[in-house]
């Protein structure tokens, strides 16, 4: 679907937007791990701006391609946020229910602002409405793996990003 140079030429261009949108602030890099991790390490480089890391990890797929809409928290603490301008970092938007928690979770930690990037996006209706404010690519409704995003913890590590066959799905 997207090689290596395709996903990388994007993500100069989202790095651009963002360092231009947060240039007299100081950023704090929310990414929710595993599935972003690929993704922000390519796109913190790409940003010439003090900023902060934190992660989050959630479980919300219970090594299936379908969503529960249950989304469970790794960690008893959540970074501290008061008063920073968080970005959330995630892989991608589908149900939606996992960005909608992560963001409800941090907004109770007192951030002076919070807005969301995703690099893909799945065209379709969400179970719980996010906005996202960056987007890398719109996709449609498929299940993809590769660069960060797994099935059932395999394909992470492939450069690029292809929707996985349907009867390897089914095989499983
Ligand atoms: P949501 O809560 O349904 O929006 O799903 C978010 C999470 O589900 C993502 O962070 C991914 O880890 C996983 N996910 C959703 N769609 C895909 C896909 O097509 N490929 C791999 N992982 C996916
Ligand atoms: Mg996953």
């Amino acid at each position: 679907m997207f090689d290596e140079a395709t996903i990388l030429r994007r993500l100069d261009e989202i790095a651009a937007q963002i360092s231009n949108d947060y240039r007299d602030r100081e950023l704090t890099v929310i990414a929710v791990l595993n599935g972003s991790l690929v993704f922000m390490s390519d796109l913190m480089r790409r940003i010439p701006l003090p900023l902060r890391l934190d992660c989050l990890s959630v479980v919300s797929y219970h090594g299936r391609a379908e969503t529960t809409g249950e989304v469970i928290f790794k960690q008893i603490a959540l970074p501290d946020v008061v008063d920073r301008h968080v970005l959330i970092l995630d892989d991608i938007l589908d149900s939606g229910h996992t960005l909608a928690a992560i963001r409800e979770k941090l907004e109770t930690a007192k951030p002076r602002s919070i807005r969301v990037c995703v690099l893909l996006q799945k065209k379709k209706e969400r179970a719980r409405p996010v906005d996202a404010d960056y987007v890398g690519f719109e996709i449609e409704d498929e299940f993809v793996v590769g660069y960060g995003l797994d099935f059932m913890e395999r394909y992470r590590n492939l450069p690029c990003i292809g929707v996985l066959r349907k009867e390897l799905i089914t095989s499983n």
